[in-house]
């Protein structure tokens, strides 16, 4: 229990505990920094905090991943330490009136390392939505998940989009957040019980900090120059065509958020209408457009995505920010033990998430 580990380290109970999901993306890659449609689902699995606040100005932070506890302060800056996530939250958290002063904190989490399940934005909206419950801030959840990502864009200096953040401020497991990245405008949309959504780590580790995922962002940043406006998930047919004179890479990108965007919209459509083999061929098609237009996947996880189909999966894709991590595959609920222990034997390297 968080509430134990909080006390065996700081000697006193603490005020605040709660637990936050991680988060699996259905559908929608690389949309929420383009105007774009995400299709998140909650985890089970996620990260628990217990926090208290300090009388000084110093975060105490322990976590069951590490044997030290980091002692940092609010005026601290990003050290690529572990605990940075947490020292980030807690000074946006102290800029924006949900704490004031350091804290200490106790943190564990269920979720994988290197997945791409957004551990990073469970530990930061845990910090802020504590900081909101301790103080009865009147932050709404959606203000709390655009606080989360300026932690991440300003501190870190991960210019991620909004998705994980709302999944993991929002979402719950059993739903799919459909959310419109521009407005945040959303709706929660019912999995169906007899498939599962099952996440299989590729057992291939990533880091998003190491920069690939900034370099997408930068090649879509300049496509939006050209077309002089953010929209790059909205364009039509003709506004594509319009880009012939940019580099091959530069139209694939376009073309990936072009064509996720439309994929997203119908993959919204066919969970509601129940139509799960619709939903599968689009997360087959999502992966295929990430594999050769968006070109973030690795050779082991299109492996993992094609045996996945061929044992059963009605759909499978890579999730997350690319170049490593999980993949989701939509999976008769009946086979689903089955179809593990089968993707395992031809995949040894993967292993079993949720
Ligand atoms: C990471 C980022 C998100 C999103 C995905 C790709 O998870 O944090 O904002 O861009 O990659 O869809």
């Amino acid at each position: 229990m968080i509430s134990e580990a909080f006390k065996t380290v700081f000697d006193t109970s603490p005020l605040v505990t709660r637990f936050t999901p991680g988060r699996v993306n259905l559908i929608g890659e690389h949309t929420d920094y383009n105007g774009g449609l995400v299709l998140p689902t909650a985890l089970e699995l996620g990260v628990n905090l217990a926090l208290s606040p300090r009388s000084d100005n110093k975060i105490h932070i322990h976590s069951d991943k590490f044997d030290d506890i980091a002692i940092r302060a609010i005026s601290d800056t990003a050290t690529e330490h572990w605990s940075d996530y947490i020292v980030g939250a807690v000074i946006i958290a102290n800029e924006t009136g949900l704490l004031s002063g350091g804290v200490n904190v106790a943190v564990s989490t269920t979720l994988p390392f290197g997945a791409g399940l957004s551990s990073s934005a469970a530990v930061i909206v845990s910090i802020l939505k504590a900081g909101r419950e301790l103080n009865h801030g009147q932050h709404t959840d959606t203000e709390i998940a655009v606080l989360a990502r300026r932690v991440e864009n300003e501190f870190i200096g991960m210019p991620c989009g909004i998705m994980d953040q709302m999944a993991v401020a929002i979402a719950r497991p059993g739903q799919a957040l459909s959310l419109n990245t521009e407005t945040l405008n959303y709706d929660l949309i019912d999995l169906p019980s007899q498939h599962k959504m099952v996440v299989m780590h590729s057992g291939q580790f990533r880091r998003l900090s190491e920069g690939r995922y900034k370099v997408r962002k930068e090649e879509c940043d300049a496509i939006k120059i050209v077309l002089g406006h953010n929209n790059i998930c909205q364009i039509s047919d003709a506004e594509f065509a319009s880009l012939s004179h940019l580099s091959a890479p530069l139209q694939r990108r376009a073309k990936h958020c072009m064509t996720e965007q439309r994929r997203t919209v119908k993959a919204a459509k066919a969970l509601r209408d129940n139509d799960m083999q619709t939903f599968g061929a689009l997360m087959n098609e999502s992966h295929i457009s990430m594999r050769d237009d968006f070109e973030i996947t690795l050779p082991e996880i299109d492996r993992l995505v094609e045996d996945s189909v061929k044992l059963g999966a009605l759909g499978a894709r890579m999730t997350g920010g690319g170049f490593g991590g999980c993949i989701v595959a939509c999976v008769p609920a009946n086979i689903t033990k089955m179809w593990v222990q089968d993707l395992i034997k031809v995949n040894p390297q993967s292993f079993f998430v949720c």
